[in-house]
C-alpha cells in the first residue's frame, strides 16, 4: 500500500526526533511491504523566519492532499518576544482548525520498565494504559464570551455550549477505539452542575445503547475522575470527554508515566489526514545536543499507523519495539535518571527500536 506522510518537523529538537521516527517508519515499510513517501513543510518558528508565517499555504496544501501527518515542536525562546506580530504556536492551532481536527487522542501508557519513574507508587500506576479522547473544537474555549462593567461590578464571562452533533461524533469515535482495545468506556462530565454536560451524558447514553450495546460504558463526574486519576488510574481504559475537562485531565495523567519523552497524542476529524505528535514542546534547552528522546514521536507514529493508515500490526510492531528496547535498559538521559553517563543519545535510541 501506498501512503504520503507531510512531515513537520519545525522548531529546537522537532528535526532530531522526527527524523528517528521516519527511520523507524521506513523500517516498518521494508518489513511489511509498504510504501511510505516522505515530504517535510515548515511550521512554526522556522517558517517565521523564512517566510513570516507560522504556516505557510504550502504546508496547508501538503498536508491537506497527505495520508497522514507528523510534527514534532514549535516555539523557542527566540520567538518568545511578545511584541513580535506572530507567534510559532499560531501555526499549530491554524492547522488544527484548517483540517477540522476535533478529537484530540491521548494515550497514557506505562512501560512497566519504567514504574520507578513514576511520582506515585509503582504498585498504583503498574498497569496504567488509558486512552483519553478530549473533545477539541468547542465547549468553554470558543464559547461567546465579554466583559462589563466598572469597579467591583466590573463582571466577565465565557459560555459553554456543547450540540448534539459535537458529542456524537466524538462519542463514536472513542467507542470504535474501545472496541479495538479492551471493550470499555468512561464519559467524564459534570451533569450535576453544567447544562452542557446534561445534553453530553443523554447524547452519549443514545449513541451507546443504539450503536455500541456491547462495550462497557460508563460515566463519572469530573471532580471525581480527578482523584481516580491518582487512586486506581490502572483501573480505566478509554476515556471520552469535553475540551476544558479534557485539556485539564490529560495534564494531570501525562504526569503518571514519570516522563514527558514517552507519551504520543494524535488529533483527528472526521476524514482527512490526522496529526500526530509527541505532547512535549521543542525542548530549547536540549536543542542540537543529540540527546532528545525520541520513543514519544516513535509512539506518535505508531499512533498514525494505527488510526489513519488502518495498519494495526505494524503499528503493534513499533510499540513492542519500544517496550524491547527498555526492557533491554536502554535510556536516553531524561529517563536515566543519576545515571546520566550510562544514557543513549537520540539516534542510538531511533537505530536500537529499528534494530528490534
Ligand atoms: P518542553 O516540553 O519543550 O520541555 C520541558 C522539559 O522537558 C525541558 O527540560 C526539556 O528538555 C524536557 N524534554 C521535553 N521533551 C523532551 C524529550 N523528547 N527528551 C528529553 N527531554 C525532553 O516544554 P517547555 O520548556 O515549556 O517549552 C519549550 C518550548 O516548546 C516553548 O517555546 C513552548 O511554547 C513550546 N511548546 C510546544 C509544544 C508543541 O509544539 N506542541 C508543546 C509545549 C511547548
Ligand atoms: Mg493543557
Amino acid at each position: 500500500m501506498k501512503h504520503s506522510i507531510v512531515l513537520l518537523p519545525g522548531d529546537g529538537i522537532g528535526p532530531e526526533i522526527v527524523e528517528q521516527a521516519r527511520l523507524v517508519l521506513v523500517a516498518i515499510a521494508d518489513r511489511f511491504g509498504h510504501e511510505f513517501t516522505f515530504s517535510s513543510h515548515q511550521i512554526g518558528g522556522i517558517a517565521i523566519d523564512e517566510t513570516g508565517d507560522p504556516l505557510p499555504q504550502a504546508t496547508v496544501d501538503a498536508c491537506r492532499s497527505a495520508s497522514a501527518i507528523l510534527l514534532g515542536a514549535v516555539g523557542g525562546p527566540k520567538w518568545d518576544d511578545p511584541s513580535a506580530k506572530t507567534r510559532p504556536e499560531a501555526g499549530l492551532l491554524r492547522i488544527r482548525k484548517e483540517l477540522g481536527l476535533f478529537a484530540n487522542l491521548r494515550p497514557i501508557k506505562l512501560f512497566d520498565e519504567l514504574a520507578d519513574a513514576s511520582p506515585l507508587r509503582a504498585d498504583i500506576v503498574r498497569g496504567t494504559d488509558i486512552l483519553f479522547f478530549r473533545e477539541l473544537t468547542g465547549g468553554i474555549y470558543f464559547g461567546e464570551s465579554g466583559c462589563s462593567g466598572e469597579g467591583e461590578d466590573e463582571t466577565a464571562f465565557q459560555s459553554m455550549t456543547y450540540s448534539r452533533r459535537e458529542v456524537k461524533r466524538i462519542v463514536r469515535m472513542a467507542a470504535n477505539a474501545a472496541r479495538g482495545r479492551s471493550n470499555r468506556l468512561t464519559s467524564v462530565d459534570k451533569a450535576n452542575v453544567l447544562e452542557p454536560s446534561r445534553l453530553w451524558r443523554r447524547v452519549a447514553a443514545e449513541v451507546m445503547a443504539e450503536e455500541f450495546p456491547d462495550v462497557n460504558y460508563d460515566v463519572v463526574l469530573v471532580d471525581s475522575m480527578a482523584m481516580h486519576l491518582i487512586n486506581r488510574p490502572a483501573d480505566f481504559d478509554v476515556v471520552v470527554t469535553g475540551n476544558m475537562f479534557g485539556d485539564i485531565l490529560t495534564d494531570e495523567a501525562s504526569m503518571l508515566p514519570g516522563s514527558l519523552g514517552m507519551l504520543p497524542s494524535a488529533s483527528l476529524g472526521e476524514s482527512g489526514p490526522g496529526l500526530y505528535e509527541p505532547i512535549h514542546g521543542s525542548a530549547p534547552d536540549i536543542a542540537g545536543k543529540g540527546i532528545a528522546n525520541p520513543l514519544a514521536t516513535i509512539l506518535a507514529a505508531a499512533m498514525m499507523l494505527r488510526h489513519s493508515l488502518s495498519l494495526n500490526d505494524e503499528a503493534d510492531a513499533i510499540e513492542a519495539a519500544v517496550a524491547g528496547v527498555l526492557a533491554d535498559g536502554l535510556r536516553t538521559s531524561d529517563l536515566a535518571r543519576g545515571d546520566s553517563d550510562s544514557a543513549i543519545g537520540t539516534a542510538a535510541m531511533g537505530a536500537a527500536v529499528v534494530a528490534k
